[in-house]
């Protein structure tokens, strides 16, 4: 897949939004911007907890608010981070594979290298009930 302007447009949102994350552990912040079918964004940043397995990445996040608003189906999401270039964790993929398996997922070092994949490549022969 080939990252767009769009992309772009939706990294620099997540930059911008970057100091909302909450990650006194491992001060590392990261953002997203997840986009529904329906067309309306929704930003996720990684929330951290004292007790660490409690914290939640930027991804899901996202896509936890885009669901509770009725959102089903997802578009693409573009992944910022403070420092380089971070890709969905394992969990993250699975998370989001629910919903949409042939998403866009979009993240790179600077608004200049962005790289784009789908969920399906990102996750090979994941795991989903057909439903
Ligand atoms: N993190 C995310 O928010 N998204 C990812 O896909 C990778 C990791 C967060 C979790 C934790 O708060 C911090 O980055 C360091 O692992």
């Amino acid at each position: 897949m080939i990252a767009d302007s769009y992309d772009k447009v939706l990294f620099k949102k997540a930059l911008d939004n970057l100091s909302n994350a909450y990650c006194p552990y491992s001060e590392f912040p990261v953002s997203a911007v997840l986009v529904g079918e329906s067309g309306k964004e929704y930003t996720g940043v990684n929330i951290e907890n004292a007790a660490y397995p409690a914290g939640i990445c930027a991804e899901r996040t996202a896509m936890s608010k885009a669901v509770s608003e009725g959102e089903r189906n997802f578009e693409r999401i573009v992944i910022a981070t403070a420092n380089g270039e971070g890709w969905p964790c394992g969990i993250c993929r699975q998370f989001m594979y629910e919903f949409s398996p042939d998403m866009k997922v979009v993240a790179g070092k600077n608004i200049d290298n962005l790289k784009a994949y789908s969920l399906r490549e990102l996750l090979p022969e994941g795991f989903r009930l057909e439903v």
